[in-house]
Order: structure tokens, then sequence, then C-alpha cells
């Protein structure tokens, strides 16, 4: 079996642009520089070979008449030249009419569109030569723009009225998540009452301990809920983080009741102290925790371990559960992605968010049927790293 690993490395991703369905998008190329040559005008252009073609069957002419009076052969040479004339001057105005007017309104049409007017289309597009050709492919192509950016302008209207919709909604869970804290905390208290009054062999103390543990569930998903919505900025502390992996470890234990689940923590003693926040890096540990523990049989085993990782300080937790599918693996720090009945799916998308304000990154690796192991990995030094509370 095949050890699928994923990184939520925000620097990777910075490095290369993704499109949202993980393809690389080539970055765009800027154009390059007119090389700097002399201009000549189209005119001059044209003319210059059909002067010297004209000029050559003149001198052949002049040599050929050589033999003739010079009074007819004068009349002769100045018929031949105005008729070069003509011939230069009809070619002149043929071109003109024909490529150079059309050309001057492309160029003008381009200028709009450029402008960013996708109303534009060019007159001699009705014209059946190859000129024509150009203009109906202008047209169209201007016609494929119009009906992309419509498209775009749609899709942005959508997407829009999407955020102001969820946006409402967040709203709305925040504020009832809020709401329903507070009477939690005063029932949860009122428990904690009657089970401290209850004989130790009463029965009800099952109960009691029951309906507590839930009650810490449902605190858990509002505190979520509201860490999602109202996102908080990290309160960064220099600290060991012994002192908060053991605290999450503790709780994790006292909500690992119905399962033998051992955790056993591992720690390199050279382990420099970390700038972060300590609540937010337990309510990350903790979440991984839970997650391992809900994961794991009966007699689930859990290792965590801190040690140093170059510039980095890498907290591992792996535990011997059935490990994560591929296609699931790939979906797991989406916000509400779960494959738990009574999951929000917003422990994993919630960790991303902090651990990335702390500057750090998440790396997964899991082989189905052997376990997971989640590295949470917090840089000793944040870039731009603000003055340390204490
Ligand atoms: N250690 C693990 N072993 C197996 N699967 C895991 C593990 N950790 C996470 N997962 C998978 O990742 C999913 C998302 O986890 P996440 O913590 O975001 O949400 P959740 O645990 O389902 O819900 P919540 O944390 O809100 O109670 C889980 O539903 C589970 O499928
Ligand atoms: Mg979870």
């Amino acid at each position: 079996m095949r050890a699928e690993t994923i990184t939520t490395d925000k620097a990777n991703e910075q490095a290369s642009s993704w499109s949202s369905n993980g393809e690389v998008l080539p970055k765009p190329v800027p154009p390059s520089p007119r090389p700097a040559r002399m201009r000549m005008p189209w005119q001059l252009k044209t003319l210059l070979p059909v002067a010297a073609a004209l000029l050559n069957g003149l001198l052949l002419f002049v040599l050929l008449t050589i033999s003739l009076d010079s009074g007819p052969r004068h009349t002769v040479i100045a018929v031949a030249t105005a008729g070069a004339f003509i011939i230069c001057a009809i070619i002149m105005a043929t071109l003109g009419y024909f490529v150079r007017k059309p050309m001057l309104e492309l160029q003008k049409k381009i200028a709009r569109v450029t402008q960013g007017d996708l109303s534009v289309s060019v007159d001699f597009a009705d014209r059946n030569d190859e000129i024509g050709d150009l203009g109906r492919d202008f047209n169209s192509m201007v016609l494929q723009l119009r009906e992309s950016r419509e498209e775009i302008q749609r899709l942005h209207r959508t997407q829009m009225s999407r955020a102001e919709h969820l946006a409402t909604l967040g709203e709305l869970a925040a504020g009832l998540a809020h709401e329903i804290r507070n009477p939690l905390a005063g029932i949860a208290g009122v428990i904690d009452i009657i089970g401290r009054d209850l004989p130790i062999e009463s029965p009800a103390c099952a109960v009691v301990k029951e309906v507590k543990q839930e009650a810490m569930h449902i605190n858990r998903i509002l505190t979520d809920l509201l860490e999602t919505a109202r996102p908080k900025h990290p309160n960064f502390r220099r600290e060991d983080l012994d002192a908060t992996i053991s605290h999450a470890i503790m709780f994790a234990r006292e909500q690992a009741t119905t399962k033998q689940v051992h955790i056993e923590f591992l720690q390199q003693k050279n382990v420099r102290p970390v700038e972060h926040d300590p609540a937010q890096i337990h309510q990350v540990l903790l979440n991984m925790l839970l997650n391992a523990i809900q994961a794991v049989a009966r007699e689930g085993h859990i290792v965590v371990s801190l040690e140093n990782r170059g510039d980095y300080a890498a907290i591992s937790i792996t535990d011997n559960g059935p490990g994560i599918p591929p296609d699931t693996l790939k979906n797991i720090f989406r916000p509400f992605f779960t494959t738990k009945g009574h999951g929000t799916g917003l422990g994993l998308s919630l960790a991303r968010r902090m651990v990335e304000d702390h500057a750090g990154r998440i790396e997964v690796t899991s082989k189905v049927g052997e376990g997971t192991t989640f590295v949470v990995l917090l840089p000793y030094d944040r870039p731009h790293s603000e003055p340390a509370q204490s």
C-alpha cells in the first residue's frame, strides 16, 4: 500500500499560480520591446520597386529609340514618362483605397478594444478577399471576447450574491452560536453541581458525566463556528511548546472516556521556545488529537512528538487508526468536509488557517490500514514577526 502525503504549504502556492482544478497556470509573457529600426512608410515601400521597374523600362526605351529623330523621340519619351507617373499614381490610389483604408480602420478599432470597448466591428468584413477574411476574423474575435466577458461578469455576479448570502448566514450562525454558548455554560454549571451532590454509587453519576461530555462537545462546535465566522488574530508569545502540547493532551485524555486510548508524548530536549498563540495551537492540537481518538479502535495508540526540523519546530501526532483513503485525504482541509455523522468538518480547516497565520504549515501522511500522521510545523522566526507579548 502507498502512503499519500499532502501539505498545506502557502509558500508553494505562491511560487506558482494554481487554477481551481489544480493545474499549473503558465505565467503571462511580457510583450517583447520593438527593435529600434528605421520606420519606412508603406507608400515608399510600394512605390520604390514600381518606380525602379518603370525607370528601367524608360531607359530601355531611350536606348531603343536612339536612332530616331530628336523631335518625335522627345515626344515619345515625354509620353512614356507621363505614363509611368500615371501608373504609379493609379497604383498608389488603388492601394490606398483597398489596403490602407481598412488597415487604418482596423488600427482604430483595435485601439478601442484595448480601451475595453467590445461593441466594435470593422466595416470591410463583407469584402470577398483576404482583407475581408481579416475583417471577419477580427469581428468574430471581438464577439468571442464580448461573450467571454459577459460570462465572466455573470459568474462574478453569481459569486458575489452567493458570498453575500454566505456572509449573512455566517453572521446568523455566529450570532446563534454566541447566544447558545451562554445558556450552555449555565447548564454545564448546574450539571456540575448536581453531579457533585450525587453519591458516588448512584447510577445517575454516569448520566451526569455523559451530559457533561455532550455539553463540552456542543461548546466545541460553537467555538469552531464562531472562530470560522469571526477569525481572531493570534496573540503571539514566545513560549515553550511543551506546555501547550501537554495541555492539549490532558484535555484530549479527558474526552477519551469511552476508549482505552494510550497517548504518549516524546520530547526532544533542544527545541527552542516558539513564538505562538498558546490558545490557538492548543485548539489545533486538540482537534487533531480528538480526530485521532475518534479514528482509532478501542485500544488505540497515539504518539505525540516534538522535535527540531530545520527552521521549524515540528509537532507530530501519529495514530494507529484506519488511515485516510487518498480520495478523502485531498478534501480533509475543506471547510465542512466530514466523514463523521456528528462532525462539523470545521476542525482541520480552522487548524490550517491558524497554523498559516503563524507562518507555518501542516503535513499529513496516511497509509490505509496502518494509521495517520499529522505534522504541525511552526517557524522559530516568523517573517515580519511583531514584537512578542509577554
Ligand atoms: N487521524 C485521522 N484518521 C482518519 N481520518 C481522519 C483523521 N483526522 C481527520 N480525518 C478525516 O478528516 C475529516 C475532517 O476532519 P475535521 O477535524 O476537519 O472534521 P471532523 O473531525 O469530521 O469534525 P469536527 O472536527 O468539526 O468535529 C474527518 O471527518 C475524517 O474523515
Ligand atoms: Mg475534527
